[in-house]
């Protein structure tokens, strides 16, 4: 089963893919993960997008079309995915068809989490991710069970993001709503959008989004 989760910057699209990907065994793809790892080895995909990224903007479509191809081409992403940021213009959206396409295969699912803006800023603001394996925690919503712990692996060290500076998510709020935004109607006349409130508790959400699943005809996926 392939799967697209929409949302603006905060919505809730990592934590929920990470659920699925646990429930499911469907591989998540995050373009901004696969970008932060650029930038962090240095490369020169990750060299150019550090400033875009850190600016709230959208890094270019021609390569971000190209690292999500042969990614959605890797031995994890056969038995399916779920698109956590991607696509997020109209040329990702139609290029993501084309790819399809031409590997024979469909997006089963388009699901939308809606969040109001001023409770996205307080979420991003809070946001932090364990050093080593990446879990997600919120100040204020998520916190790790013991203080200083990472839940999932132990860890003791806890890293934020550079471009969750409060006045960096006002761009990128602006890019969703003008360049992201607009390509809901691409998939509403499908059929295959269903829009939930993401501003139910994250267990909530999880619920509302395996309900979506279940209607999927002929999903070919195991529970774990
Ligand atoms: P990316 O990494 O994709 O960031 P984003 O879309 O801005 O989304 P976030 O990761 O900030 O939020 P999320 O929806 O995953 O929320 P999360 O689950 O973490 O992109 C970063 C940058 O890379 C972009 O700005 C752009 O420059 C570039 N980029 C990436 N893809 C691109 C593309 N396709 N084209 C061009 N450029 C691209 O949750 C947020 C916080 O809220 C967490 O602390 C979490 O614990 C908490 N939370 C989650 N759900 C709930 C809930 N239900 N209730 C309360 N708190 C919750």
């Amino acid at each position: 089963m392939n799967l697209i989760l929409l949302g603006p910057p905060g919505a809730g699209k990592g934590t929920q893919a990470k659920r699925l990907e646990q429930r499911h065994g469907i591989a998540q793809i995050s373009t901004g993960d696969m970008l932060r790892a650029e930038v962090k080895a240095g490369t020169e995909i990750g060299q150019r997008a550090k400033a875009v990224m850190e600016s709230g903007q959208l890094v270019s479509d021609e390569l971000i079309i190209a690292m999500l191809e042969s990614r959605i081409q890797k031995p994890d992403a056969a038995r399916g995915f779920i698109l956590d940021g991607f696509p997020r213009t109209v040329p990702q959206a139609d290029a993501l068809d084309l790819m399809l396409d031409r590997a024979g295969t469909r997006i089963d699912a388009v699901i939308e989490l809606k969040v109001d803006d001023i409770a996205l800023v307080d979420r991003i603001a809070g946001r932090f991710t364990c050093a080593s394996c990446g879990a997600g925690y919120h100040d204020d919503f998520q916190k790790p069970r013991a203080e200083g712990v990472c839940d999932v692996c132990g860890g003791h060290e806890f890293t934020r993001r550079s471009d969750d500076r409060r006045e960096t998510v006002a761009a990128r709020l602006e890019a969703y709503h003008t360049q992201t935004a607009p390509i809901l109607p691409h998939y509403s006349k499908t059929g295959r959008l269903v829009s939930l409130d993401g501003m139910a508790d994250v267990d909530s959400v999880s619920r509302e989004i395996e309900a979506v699943l279940a209607r999927v005809p002929n999903r070919a996926v195991t529970i774990n």
